[in-house]
């Protein structure tokens, strides 16, 4: 089983983290037994697999729910749970409650909660309670009404510094790691640099300590849009379409199913 302490030992040791999204027990499983250090139950989970419009609209109850089939599906790798909107920006005593509910009713390993300065003594409390923490700077789906959609973040100068103190501000509470999203590769270098604890990019170029992709993205089968950050690593989508149609067509025309399929 992978630990937190597993997470800081491969940043000294120089050995990249990688990290997938999963909702669901069979991603889950295909994920872990390939061998991934950590599986990130993302709050992606809102327009990957339940359609809603952004990530605000997910709830702790669908969170839990499709965690707990994660964690099933799960040997070795460490579960992170994604904190959903507003279930830590209403206060410390909320956030515990929250976070707690992850790892009691769900069984996750630990937390992830977007934000800088302004959630670090959140994530201290959260950490005080005995739960892992991963911090998240740089853009911040759950932030995007407040600072104008999906553009890149500490292009200038002042973002630049105020990204730099947010990473710092997350190691400070305790953090385990630090995820860096949609923000220049050497940004992202001088803040793997500067901080002890390790950095997972999405976006964030080749010098963070690890990676994360959504799992749905680099498999081909989420396509309403594909970042620039994405890298697609098959095309199961296309896949899935053109299987259907065989089967709708071999339906139609008696072809399936054959005697080999019959009793
Ligand atoms: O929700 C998510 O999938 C994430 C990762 C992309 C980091 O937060
Ligand atoms: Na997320």
């Amino acid at each position: 089983m992978v630990t937190v302490t597993d997470f800081l030992r491969k940043k000294e040791k120089g050995e990249k983290i990688v990290i997938l999204t999963a909702y669901d027990y069979l991603t889950a499983k295909i994920v872990d037994s390939a061998g991934v250090d950590g599986i990130l139950v993302g709050d992606s989970l809102a327009m990957v697999v339940l359609g809603y419009p952004s990530t605000l609209q997910v709830t702790m109850d669908e969170m839990i729910h499709h965690t707990k089939a994660v964690v099933r599906g799960t040997q070795n790798a460490l579960v992170i749970f994604d904190m959903p909107f507003l279930s830590y920006q209403t206060g410390k005593r909320d956030a515990v409650l929250n976070a707690g509910r992850a790892l009691k009713e769900a069984g996750a390993n630990a937390v992830k909660v977007e934000g800088g300065v302004e959630q670090a003594e959140t994530i201290r409390a959260i950490v005080e309670a005995g739960i892992p923490v991963m911090g998240h700077v740089g853009l911040q789906p759950q932030s995007v009404n407040l600072y104008g959609g999906y553009r890149l973040r500490g292009k200038e100068e002042e973002e630049r510094r105020r990204i730099l103190e947010d990473a710092k501000a997350v190691e400070e509470a305790g953090a385990f790691a630090v995820v860096l999203e949609k923000v220049p590769s050497d940004l992202a270098k001088e803040i793997t640099e500067t901080l002890k604890i390790p950095t997972i990019g999405i976006g964030a170029g080749p010098y963070c300590d690890g990676q994360v992709l959504v799992f749905h993205d680099m498999v081909g089968l989420f396509k309403e849009f594909k970042p620039k950050f994405v890298k697609r690593y098959a095309e199961l989508g296309e896949k899935a379409e053109r299987a259907v149609k065989e089967f709708i067509e071999e339906v139609k025309s008696g072809k399936f199913p054959g005697p080999e399929h019959s009793y």
